[in-house]
């Protein structure tokens, strides 16, 4: 498979700036660079994704026997590098297991056929290091602050040579863009709790954490479900301006407004595991007046 010129059998064999296998010499014999993951930068090139066959099974475990339910049936796509898309469809098509597959982070027991491809490659668990996963369900301790909450995932996701001051000052920044400085020292809290984090607070917490290591992949389960119309319309903003920026980001939504659907380039709508429709969102309004 050929994605954006990029064919798979270049993977060992061509120059950093990606142009050339060979260097030339002053002299006239070529010079042959090799080039290895930790060469290779997609945070420079931008991401292209590509999935090919991909088929998603969970294990039912019913009693002894091993079955196997099939989710998500043969399904073939891609995303260009700096586009926002949206992935559509109805309750249970298998979004979500979709998502969790392309980015490697299925739950066990959960089995992926296919292939996946970063820029015509395939990537393997190299993926968790080049791409942010915000869950539909947030995941918190209850019990920290914003800052702490914040303090800790840029720990243990930054480089350790960023030191206290740089760490500080992403953190600031973060929250400052997502509308969540007012809020650094209240408490996460647990569903039920009283004067804690909104529901639509906790949704943009789980973005700005994604966005610590700012991967130039973002997958974003339902980021906007549970938001007023007006924190949804920010968080899709700051999606299009990042992929503007170049960022490639999937992102899961249920029924957006016109506003919000206007911001995506391109829509993926799933049924019963099958991809529908995959194009831009222009074309699918056309494909679904006709
Ligand atoms: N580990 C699993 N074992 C068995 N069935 C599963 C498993 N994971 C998902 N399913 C089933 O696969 C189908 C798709 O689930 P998925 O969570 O991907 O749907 P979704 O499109 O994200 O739905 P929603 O919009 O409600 O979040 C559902 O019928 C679900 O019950
Ligand atoms: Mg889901």
């Amino acid at each position: 498979m050929d994605v954006e010129g990029t064919p798979l059998n270049d993977f060992n064999t061509s120059r950093e700036d990606g142009n050339s296998d060979s260097l030339q010499q002053s002299g006239s014999t070529p010079l042959k660079i090799l080039r290895t993951y930790s060469r290779w930068s997609p945070m420079e090139e931008g991401v292209t994704l590509a999935w090919n066959d991909l088929s998603v099974y969970a294990n039912m475990k019913e009693k002894s026997s091993k079955s196997y339910k099939r989710i998500i049936t043969e399904v073939t796509g891609a995303i260009r590098s700096g586009s926002l898309v949206a992935l559509m469809g109805a309750s249970g098509s298998g979004k979500s297991t979709l998502m969790a597959a392309l980015a490697y982070r299925s739950a066990g027991g959960v089995i992926v056929e296919g292939d996946i491809l970063i820029n015509g490659r395939p990537v393997g668990d190299y993926m968790r290091h080049i791409s942010g996963f915000m869950h539909q369900e947030d995941i918190f301790i209850g019990s920290l602050t914003v800052w702490e909450h914040m303090s800790i995932m840029a720990r243990m996701k930054l480089d350790r040579r960023i030191n206290d001051r740089e760490r500080r000052f992403k953190i600031c920044d973060i929250l400052k863009q997502l509308g969540l400085s007012q809020c650094m020292n209240t408490r996460i809290g647990l569903n039920g709790d009283s004067k804690v984090l909104s529901g639509g607070e906790k949704k943009r917490l789980a973005f700005a954490t994604e966005l610590l290591t700012d991967p130039p992949l973002l997958f974003c389960d339902e980021p906007t479900t549970g938001l007023d119309a007006y924190s949804a319309q920010k968080i899709v903003t700051m999606m299009n301006m990042m992929s503007a920026a170049g960022k490639t980001i999937l992102c899961t939504i249920h029924q957006p407004s016109s506003e919000i659907f206007a911001m995506f380039s391109q829509v993926i709508l799933l049924a019963d595991g099958k991809i529908a429709f995959m194009g831009s969102t222009a074309n699918a309004v056309q494909f679904f007046d006709k």
